[in-house]
């Protein structure tokens, strides 16, 4: 059925018109004023509402084992939360480890996903080590869709990798034209000081952050970039958290380094006093990056709105109470990850927009369209233009609300960002031309999302 959005003030990079968008099979086929449409057409009156392309989270975990457990979410769950937050599109970290073989951990990844998704995803794959086959199997990865890849430097022995994977996935990067993505943290520092701490006898969720203090981060962030500027590669700083850390990946820019960097939605808007609270409340504050002190935040969103930092993702990542409680004895078993996918549009558009950090135009390019350029699904996907993909997030700026693991649908018994208040929602939310959501309400087809194949673009 054809859908025609009326008289809505449509936001895209560098353009605000009001318009209607008419679409038809899954895509929008005509943007204009006074549209007609047929008899049998839906109709949505956005009169007085922005009309935002839909929201891309470039780092999310749904599928994911880690530290002794799995994250809660499943995509059934997992990606209504991110619909009704107005995210369309997700890109989820497909994670085997060291010990699994990587071609069959990416179908695993591949099938919990497969028919289970409202909204549509991607995978960026993960390497966790580099072996014979490694190659072979990457391409045949690459081949199927998965054009971006993952490192971490961090969690030594599980999904780290040491300088030597880094070079050969970096190297093997470069000749097929895969951006990588990399979780920056230098992993034998951090193994280092954990034991120290544990050995004095500091075994809170506050010591978390001192066990991977920014000097770590920084150095993890420069020899990254040290290591795309051997190779030529093109690499993206997932989770960067810091001042130090964005100082080493803006020195490398400025020295011609292709590496982009993504801050999520966490160390934008919460710091280590969380992590400090007494008990369960403190480890429910637990990741990695840890959150910082609070200066950084200023820094991070300064460079949010100069474009300095590209995209906002969540590194969504739910583990609940009596997960948390695995680190009771220990910061060290405290699984690391707090969710947030469904919350990240609106606190960006609150905490951002409306209080004058970020205009509407680096909201939708940080949110959505940069995401989209960088990872392979522009024009498909992160704009609003005739023949682009039908994702549109109907948004209503006079809605009031209050952030609540009470009425989330996220799979978690907690919210990391309780009680901050939301000053605008989406209406309405459609992937490809359905409506998923109307007023906070999953309305739509479970399962109706797609895995989109994307082609390298980084030589
Ligand atoms: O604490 C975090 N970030 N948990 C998820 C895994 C990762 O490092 O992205
Ligand atoms: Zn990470
Ligand atoms: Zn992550």
């Amino acid at each position: 059925m054809a859908l025609l959005i009326r008289n809505g003030e449509i936001v895209t990079v560098g353009a605000r018109v009001q318009a209607d968008v008419y679409v038809e099979n899954e895509t929008i086929t005509r943007i204009g004023r006074d549209l007609q449409a047929p008899p049998n057409a839906e109709i949505i009156d956005a009169t007085g509402k922005l009309v935002f392309p839909g929201f891309i989270d470039p780092h999310v975990h749904i599928y994911l084992p880690f530290m002794a457990t799995f994250a809660k979410d499943t995509h059934e769950t997992g990606s209504i939360a991110a619909l009704i937050g107005g995210t369309t599109t997700y890109i989820e970290m497909s994670c085997p480890n060291r010990n699994d073989d990587a071609l069959e951990g990416y179908q695993l990844w591949k099938s919990k996903a497969d028919g289970k998704s409202a909204c549509d995803y991607a995978f960026h794959m993960s390497v966790t080590k580099f072996v014979k086959e490694t190659e072979s199997q990457l391409r045949e990865i690459v081949a199927d869709g998965t054009a971006s890849f993952k490192i971490f430097l961090a969690y030594k022995n599980f999904f780290g990798v040491d300088d030597g994977e880094m070079y050969q996935t970096l190297e093997l990067a470069k000749r097929i034209g895969v951006i990588v993505t990399a979780h920056c943290e230098n992993a034998e520092l951090v193994a280092r000081l954990q034991q120290k701490l544990l050995a004095e006898g500091k075994t809170g969720p506050e010591w978390h952050e001192t066990s991977r203090p920014e000097s770590v981060e920084a150095e993890g962030t420069g020899r990254f970039a040290t290591f795309l500027e051997t190779t030529g590669a093109t690499g993206y700083v997932v989770h960067l958290s810091c001042e130090k850390a964005l100082h080493a990946a803006l020195e490398a820019r400025s020295r011609g380094v292709k590496i982009h960097v993504e801050s999520v939605l966490p160390h934008l808007l919460l710091d280590k006093s969380y992590a400090e609270r007494p008990g369960v409340e403190g480890m429910k504050h637990v990741m990695s990056p840890p959150l910082r002190a609070k200066q950084n935040q200023a820094v991070l969103w300064k460079a949010l709105e100069l474009g300095s930092i590209d995209t906002v993702g969540t590194d969504h990542c739910p583990f609940d109470t009596e997960q948390k409680l695995l680190g009771k004895n220990s910061f060290v078993n405290i699984p690391n990850g707090i969710p947030g996918i469904e919350d990240r549009v609106n606190l960006l558009y609150t905490h951002g927009v409306k209080r004058g950090r970020l205009d509407l135009d680096r909201l939708v390019d940080a949110a959505s369209t940069r995401a989209a350029k960088l990872f392979g699904l522009f024009p498909r996907k992160g704009t609003i233009a005739v023949g682009s993909d039908a994702d549109l997030v109907v948004y209503d700026t006079s809605y009031r609300g209050v952030v609540s693991a009470k009425s989330q649908h996220v799979n978690n018994d907690y919210n990391g960002f309780e009680g901050m208040e939301i000053e605008g929602r989406p209406s309405i939310v459609t992937v490809r031309g359905k409506v998923q959501v109307r007023d906070g309400k999953f309305i739509g087809e479970r399962g109706h999302g797609k895995m989109l194949k994307r082609e390298p673009a980084h030589f």
